[in-house]
């Protein structure tokens, strides 16, 4: 081993030791756990390849292995009676993970981040906007940009598919939180300042983060210089909305609603957490469709019958014409591909929580203050729930089917109290998007190997796409 590396490791060691030092030490027995050596435990491993870390782990270790990250304490659980302990029927005994509080910079206390009674007053204003009917009125919307993305795609051959659907999904939830009160040039600075959120995000795990983020670091300057730049184009919005006298009947916007939103006493959300929630909307409702879609076409093009089964659907249901909401209870295979593609790859890869009180788990007990996490990308792949797992099998997902599986073998959008809010919305936009596209065109697969993933706080390819467009008859 180099010096340089033995120093790196120093380094690394020290500073983690001193950002952790309010982590609890274990003296209860341990779970199983993989074999490691020095301060870091097993913090390469699961920087550098954590999919295959942590599911060789549970492979090897079983449904409850025990992880270290200089001070932090992390557990990995896999059996569904477990996740539901943790997620539902024990939910209060949990908070959000460290990491995920890290992205506070940019969420502010939006829905994502918050936590106790604060969140629930929130989450209870914000529930009304996700209603089932409320959020059915935007599946014009949805189809309409997607009309517009597949009129320019006539005028090319090749695309970047993640990076067209990134773009296509921050349009959907731009128009559907806004309206047509952003201009197309706002819209793009929004892009591009979710664009260095987003790598922010990314940056958390990073030895550069861990150990430099005191100095003035690039990326950490350009994105404060983002995060002003969105808090100024949002507070605009807000204040004209307020200025508009616009009643909320007439108002169908998802920020109309909120504005509407009125707690018991009367009260509603002020102007910062507005904008806190509506970053917080803006980043988890867009890039993790976009994962869901890109890998959805990847699944189709790997697997032609799947996709002839598809347009044999869209062509039998919808003919020539785009689908609406009313369609969606007739395009069964639609759904079921995009249920198939959130077990294989889960946009939300893992959920974590940290306990507060300790935790008696499988025979150990797991003192308060540890990482918990249960990952959707080893519980969906697990043999004991799938037959055939690592298959894309759309059909597998029938009433009979689901019923049979255990509660939280398959948990795209976690569970309990903390549920995602947007499941709905994010489940009716992939099918009436999927649907416009595929019944439209096909997409081929371009690039010369197995798309390399990336997994951070979402799943997504780590290069982007490459597709080549096929019109269909
Ligand atoms: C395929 C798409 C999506 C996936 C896989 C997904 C997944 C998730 C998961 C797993 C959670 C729970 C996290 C936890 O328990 O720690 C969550 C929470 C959340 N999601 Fe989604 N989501 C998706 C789309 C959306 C959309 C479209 C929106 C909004 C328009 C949205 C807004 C939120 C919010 C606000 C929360 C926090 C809810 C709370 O804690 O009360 N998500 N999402």
């Amino acid at each position: 081993m180099s010096l340089c590396v033995v120093l790196k490791d120093i380094l690394e060691a020290y500073f983690l030791e001193i950002c952790m030092t309010t982590q609890v030490i274990n003296r209860s027995p341990l779970p199983p756990s993989p074999p490691t050596r020095g301060f870091l435990g097993h913090y390469r491993q699961i920087t550098n390849d954590p999919l295959r870390f942590f599911s060789e782990s549970v492979k090897s270790y079983g449904d409850l292995v025990y992880l270290r990250v200089g001070k932090i304490n992390i557990y990995l659980i896999n059996d569904p009676e477990d996740i539901e302990r943790m997620l539902v029927t024990e939910n209060r005994n949990f908070l959000k993970p460290k990491l995920l509080h890290l992205a506070e910079e940019t969420l502010g206390n939006g829905l994502l981040t918050s936590e106790g009674k604060f969140w629930l007053r929130q989450r209870r204003l914000a529930a009304p906007a996700f209603h089932k009917k409320r959020i059915e009125e935007y599946g014009r919307t949805m189809v309409e940009r997607t009309e517009k993305m597949l009129d320019f795609w006539n005028r090319t051959s090749h695309i970047d598919l993640h990076e067209a659907m990134m773009a296509l999904t921050l349009e959907i939830v731009t128009a559907t939180l806004f309206g047509t009160d952003i201009g197309q040039e706002q819209e793009r600075k929004v892009g591009h300042i979710l664009e260095v959120a987003l790598d922010r995000f990314m940056d958390y795990q990073s030895f550069a983060y861990i150990l430099l983020d005191w100095l003035p670091r690039p990326k950490k300057l350009r994105f404060r210089k983002a995060k002003r730049e969105l808090d100024e184009i949002i507070f605009e919005i807000i204040r004209k909305r307020r200025a508009s006298g616009i009643t909320p009947e007439d108002d169908p916007t998802l920020l109309g609603m909120y504005l509407a939103a009125r707690d018991d006493d009367g009260s509603g959300m002020s102007d910062e957490q507005l904008r806190d929630e509506a970053i917080t909307i803006f980043l988890a409702g867009h890039e993790t469709t976009a994962n869901l879609l890109t890998f959805a076409f990847y699944l189709l093009y790997r697997n032609q019958k799947k996709r002839e089964l598809l347009e044999e659907e869209l062509d039998r249901v919808l003919g020539d014409r785009n689908p609406t909401v009313d369609d969606l209870p007739n395009l069964m295979y639609t759904k079921q591909v995009v249920k198939e593609t959130l077990r294989l790859f889960p946009p939300a890869w893992r959920v974590g929580r940290e306990n507060i009180e300790s935790w008696r788990i499988g025979g150990y007990e797991i003192p308060a203050e540890a990482q918990i996490f249960a990952c959707q990308w080893i519980v969906h792949r697990d043999p004991r729930w799938f037959n055939e797992p690592e298959d894309f099998i759309p059909e597998r997902w029938t009433e009979e089917f689901e019923a049979s599986l255990p509660r939280y073998a398959y948990f795209p959008f976690g569970g309990g109290p903390r549920l995602c809010i947007g499941y709905a919305f994010a489940e009716m936009e992939a099918a009436l998007v999927l649907a416009t596209i595929a019944r439209q065109v096909r997409l081929e697969y371009v690039g010369k190997s197995e798309p390399e993933l990336y997994p951070s706080i979402t799943l997504r390819p780590k290069e982007g796409l490459p597709a080549e467009i096929q019109r269909r008859g």
